[in-house]
């Protein structure tokens, strides 16, 4: 399968897997000035795509050997399995990124003199010769200790890797996110950001940016630009990730599945029992979740993923094509089970109550004139 290839701004593109919902993003960068040319490429596609991206980039940039500076984030073999190919086709490239993750991926058998670490650049800034600006920005912990971002600010442009990453969880085809890529985001940081305090770092970080980014182009998912980006970072401020949400979680977990079976009932109640199960086994059976929540004999023994994540997913999922009235049957079946038990409602829950009690009251004031 071929990957999906966008110009997001001049000379900047988008190099995107296919496997939806959990794409994987590369960018690669052309600068030029007076005759000088340098090619960037950021978080480079995995290897099961080496073949495709080799090909993209003969389109693009007039062949793989054209390859000057190689830049990953961290360590992880998403953006370092093709690393070995990409350096041994492009004999004057470079490779660009922290000592924590060198340690780790010389591992592939990488040529040191062909090393540039990021800790060596005065003030952690890079001036190229076509005299285009970088800087570097660590985010330690988001999620490996020694990932850093880069910002190119001519263009108020942030290459974030894994943050505000996500799976595509909204419905167009487009490349950028809107608001319901959140889901996606949200489920992505709370499974591989490590720590609260290590997310709400990142983030000032992002925040005391100067000139503050326009575009964050996160290693997956959508791309994020506008007023989303202080809409998903306040998000991600308040978010309950890593340690602190599994510990969270496993306190509430027995009860949620409580909670979780009851609700079940009702609509087993309601719908049949086949059709339930059903449609629940299909929402279950992504390739990339497999088993949100893992059944026995038809009764939830365990979430696989956040208890509170896992219900307002099944419940978008489950409603996507009920007609309005079976929707609001369901919600009001979660919100009462759930309040019984004074656990959290899901977002996915809350904005829909919100946003019916404003076309009630929009109602009332009709009638009230
Ligand atoms: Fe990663
Ligand atoms: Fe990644």
């Amino acid at each position: 399968m071929a990957l999906k290839v966008a110009e997001i701004i001049k000379d900047l593109y988008l190099i995107q897997t296919p496997e939806l919902p959990f794409v994987s993003n590369s960018y690669l960068l052309i600068l030029s000035n007076n005759g000088n040319k340098i090619n960037i490429l950021i978080d480079p596609s995995p290897l099961m795509y080496f073949n495709d991206l080799i090909l993209t980039l003969k389109d693009l940039i007039g062949g793989v050997e054209n390859l000057d500076i190689l830049y990953v984030n961290h360590q992880d073999p998403d953006v370092t399995s093709s690393l070995p190919g990409l350096m041994s086709l492009s004999p004057n490239s470079m490779l660009i990124t922290s000592e924590d993750t060198w340690r780790l991926v010389r591992s592939y058998g990488l040529d040191k003199e062909r090393y540039q670490a990021i800790e060596y650049f005065p003030n952690k800034k890079v001036i190229l010769r076509t005299g285009h600006a970088f800087q570097f920005v660590p985010t330690p912990f988001c999620h490996f200790r020694g990932a850093w971002m880069v910002y190119y600010p001519t263009k108020k442009v942030l290459f974030s890797g894994d943050l505000l990453g996500g799976i595509i969880t909204k419905k167009t085809e487009d490349i950028y996110a809107n608001k319901d890529s959140w889901d996606g985001i949200k489920i992505f940081h709370q499974i591989y950001i490590p720590s609260m305090e290590a997310l709400r770092l990142a983030v000032d970080r992002i925040g005391r940016l100067d000139p503050i980014p326009e575009i964050i182009l996160p290693q997956h998912g959508d791309i994020i630009k506008g007023d989303l980006i202080v809409e998903f970072l306040k998000k991600l401020n308040d978010l309950e990730v890593g340690l602190e949400h599994i510990l969270a979680q496993e306190k509430k977990e027995a009860t949620y599945l409580y909670a979780f079976n009851e609700i079940l009932q009702k609509e087993k109640e309601r719908f049949g029992e086949k059709y339930v199960m059903e449609r629940l086994e299909s929402i279950n059976s992504s390739p990339f979740f497999p088993e949100i929540v893992h059944f026995e004999n038809g009764v939830a023994l365990d979430f696989r993923i956040s208890p509170v994540s896992a219900i307002g997913l099944l419940y978008k999922s489950f409603t996507e094509d009920l007609s309005p009235w079976d929707r609001e049957s369901i919600k009001s079946d979660i919100v009462s089970v759930l309040l019984k038990y004074n656990l959290d409602l899901p977002d996915e829950v809350i904005e829909e109550r919100v946003s019916i009690w404003d076309n009630f009251r929009r109602i009332l004031r009709i009638f009230q004139r």
